[in-house]
């Protein structure tokens, strides 16, 4: 541990100098440089030491802080045991597909003791994002805020005084390389013991007497600011209340919205929100929560999680003068209403040369989403289905599983023109069968979910022409559980013009599409037992994965990935890989 320490602060301050020496202040673009070592690290929780993975010793991570058009240089030096990717997660990446750091999908892993260098530039986009690990369930801990600032420093909405990333997430003490292991064989009865805020598991969560720390928000009476909520955690959609205060929520996924007050903020695993908060209340003590929803029976259900933190006013009484500190009213746990509520309420803000919805479709796509089994090596002669041990659950696509990878990167097969034997361009524009999608007899003990849940993976992907507009809705179904889906686009940000409960009814439903002002999302929160409509145009060429971002449904296989070929000319074409780039190895990671 004190080895590690020094040796990774060391890397700290070479960071820190780069920094200072990399960013150029005034109204120039500048390069933003910075190194992240990912070690090992032992911390304890209730009661129990672990070993969890992190970057510069931080949990969360560094952040990311830079204004629109800046280019940004991030030196990764792994000194895991494992292979990992960083991924820029909601970085559109304009021309830079080999900087997504999707895991086998844009590069191989950089193997451990090797290290890599991303470098892209971020145009068009203000607000929050985030990065964190794409190679298995790391992300846990590996993560942390994006920020993207406007260039002439003005916001739509009166100047914060402060902005303060709100981090949810999760404390898992099943280590998370064994967690991987254990899902990826259709394992999901695991959880985590409790949501953090900002890495702080909250008073609520104690143990032998020792209550474990909450996460503290100092503010000024009558001063503003700036929550950026992201959700890191691999489970749950979660919902953040502060007691006595409401919020205006002003963007999301590094967009613009309409300014929207509320009293909660719901956001999935993937999304950002951003919320203003007026210090409006009489200085006191306020608890803020982080309470996870999910469906209610007969699906699985896992322990109730929550962090309590605390809003802090300065000038407040010692020990809030021995009041009780004010506690906000959560939504039940079961009630996911709140969510399809906050986030059908929400409207981009016109910003017209960002706001141009395609009015005609090239192509439209019908996505169902759900779970189904397939048989286990050496059982498919009886292959029992209904958790059998003799089937493995995964998750599916029109009904397909995706097969990931673990040996190539699917852009480079592209690239190359090697993709025989690896992935296909076939995946299905809509589902195979048609049956009630959102019937509730679909979750176990069912009965009609023996006949459906027979399914098989395949690396199947699909593949656009430049310049052609897509519709997708996506289908949440209740088939052997009725999750949302939160459904997370690389390398674009899709025009989300409508969500409803029930099965999508072209008929009925396609009057509901808001064409005027669209949200602009890289994460769509599907709603459980939903749909959601979006429409992007294809002016990225690349290979962009395209997945559910609970971590049980990616890697059970609810993913493919959207080939976008060249357009005719270079300043529309995928460049070839920077000379930094490292191809896959024999051994499925990066060469060194
Ligand atoms: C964590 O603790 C274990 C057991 O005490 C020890 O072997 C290991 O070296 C520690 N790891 C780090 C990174 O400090
Ligand atoms: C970033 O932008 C600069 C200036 O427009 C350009 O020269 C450079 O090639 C871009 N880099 C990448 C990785 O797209
Ligand atoms: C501590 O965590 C480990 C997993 O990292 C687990 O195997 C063990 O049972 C836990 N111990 C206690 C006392 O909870
Ligand atoms: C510890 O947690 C338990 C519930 O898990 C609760 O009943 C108890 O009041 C807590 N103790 C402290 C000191 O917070
Ligand atoms: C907006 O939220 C309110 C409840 O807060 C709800 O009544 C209304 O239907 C929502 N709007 C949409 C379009 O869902
Ligand atoms: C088939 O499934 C049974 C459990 O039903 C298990 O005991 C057996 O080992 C499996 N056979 C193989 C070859 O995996
Ligand atoms: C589909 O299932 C839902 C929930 O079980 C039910 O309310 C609905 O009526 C069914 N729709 C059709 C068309 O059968
Ligand atoms: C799913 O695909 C499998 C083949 O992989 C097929 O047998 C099954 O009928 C399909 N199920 C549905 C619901 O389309
Ligand atoms: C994209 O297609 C539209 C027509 O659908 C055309 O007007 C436009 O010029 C095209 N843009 C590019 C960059 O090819
Ligand atoms: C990939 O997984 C297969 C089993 O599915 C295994 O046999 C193979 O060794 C793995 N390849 C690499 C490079 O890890």
């Amino acid at each position: 541990m004190q080895k590690l320490s020094t040796a990774a602060s060391l890397f700290y301050a070479v960071a820190v100098a780069a920094l200072a020496t990399a960013v150029i202040v005034g109204g120039e673009a500048a390069v933003v440089e910075q190194t992240f070592v990912v070690h090992e690290m032992n911390v304890t929780h209730l009661c129990n030491t672990t070993k969890i993975y992190v970057v510069n010793g931080q949990l969360p991570g560094p952040t990311v802080d830079v204004m629109e058009g800046d280019t940004v240089v991030v030196h990764v030096i792994n000194r895991l045991p494992h292979g990992l990717t960083i991924h820029w997660h909601g970085v559109r990446q304009m021309r830079s597909c080999w900087a997504d750091g999707a895991g086998f999908v844009t590069e191989c892993p950089i193997p451990p003791g090797g290290q890599h260098t991303y470098r892209f530039n971020v145009t068009g986009q203000v607000g929050t994002l985030w990065w964190h690990a794409h190679v298995t369930c790391l992300r846990s801990t590996i993560n942390g805020a994006f920020i993207i600032r406007p260039r002439d420093r003005k916001y739509p909405f009166p100047t914060p005084a402060k902005d303060v990333p709100i981090i949810i997430g999760e404390w898992w003490e099943l280590d998370l390389l064994e967690l991987d292991r254990r899902m990826l064989d259709g394992n999901f009865d695991d959880n985590p013991l409790s949501a953090t805020i900002n890495g702080k598991l909250g008073d609520l969560s104690n143990c032998s007497g020792t209550v474990e720390e909450s996460f503290i928000l100092d503010v000024k009476r009558g001063e503003s600011y700036l929550l950026r909520v992201i959700n890191t955690a691999l489970f749950s959609e979660y919902y953040f209340k502060v007691a006595g205060h409401t919020f205006t929520v002003v963007g999301a996924d590094g967009n613009y919205l309409t300014p929207y007050k509320t009293d909660i903020v719901t956001v999935a695993p993937g999304e950002a929100i951003d919320v203003l908060m007026v210090a409006d209340a009489p200085p006191a003590n306020y608890h803020m929560i982080a309470l996870a929803n999910q469906p209610p029976e007969p699906d699985l259900q896992i322990p109730e999680l929550n962090s309590r933190g605390l809003v802090r006013y300065a000038g407040a009484a010692a020990n809030n003068g021995g009041l009780p500190v004010a506690m906000p009213v959560m939504p039940n746990q079961h009630n996911t209403m709140p969510s399809y509520y906050f986030h059908a309420n929400l409207t981009g803000l016109a910003r017209p040369e960002r706001h141009r919805v395609p009015m005609h479709v090239d192509e439209r796509l019908f996505i169902t989403l759900g779970l189904g089994s397939i048989c286990r090596a050496g059982n498919t002669t009886t292959c029992k289905r209904g958790r059998s041990p003799e089937t493995i659950v995964v998750a599916t696509m029109n009904n397909v599983s995706f097969h990931h990878s673990n040996a190539t990167a699917l852009l480079e097969r592209y690239y190359d023109g090697t993709s025989e034997g690896v992935y296909t361009e076939d995946f299905p524009v809509r589902p195979p069968r048609t049956y009630n999608f959102t019937n509730r007899d679909l979750i176990p003990p069912g009965p009609l979910e023996a006949a459906l849940e027979p399914t098989s993976k395949a690396t199947r992907l699909r593949r656009f022409k430049y310049n052609t507009s897509v519709e997708i809705v996506f289908q949440s179904t209740t088939l052997l559980q009725s999750d949302s889906n939160p459904m997370h686009l690389h390398g674009y940000d899709v025009f989300v013009l409508a969500q409803g409960l029930g099965n999508f009814n072209p008929k009925r439903d396609v009057n509901k599409f808001n064409y005027h002002n669209p949200q602009l999302r890289n994460t769509v929160q599907v709603p459980r037992g939903g749909w959601a409509a979006v429409r992007f145009l294809t002016d990225n060429p690349g290979m962009w994965y395209l997945h559910c971002h609970f971590e049980f449904h990616i890697i059970m296989g609810m993913a493919t990935a959207f080939i976008v070929e060249d357009g005719p000319t270079p300043e529309t074409s995928l460049p070839p890989p920077p000379s930094e780039f490292k191809r896959c190895g024999t051994n499925g990671l990066s060469q060194p």
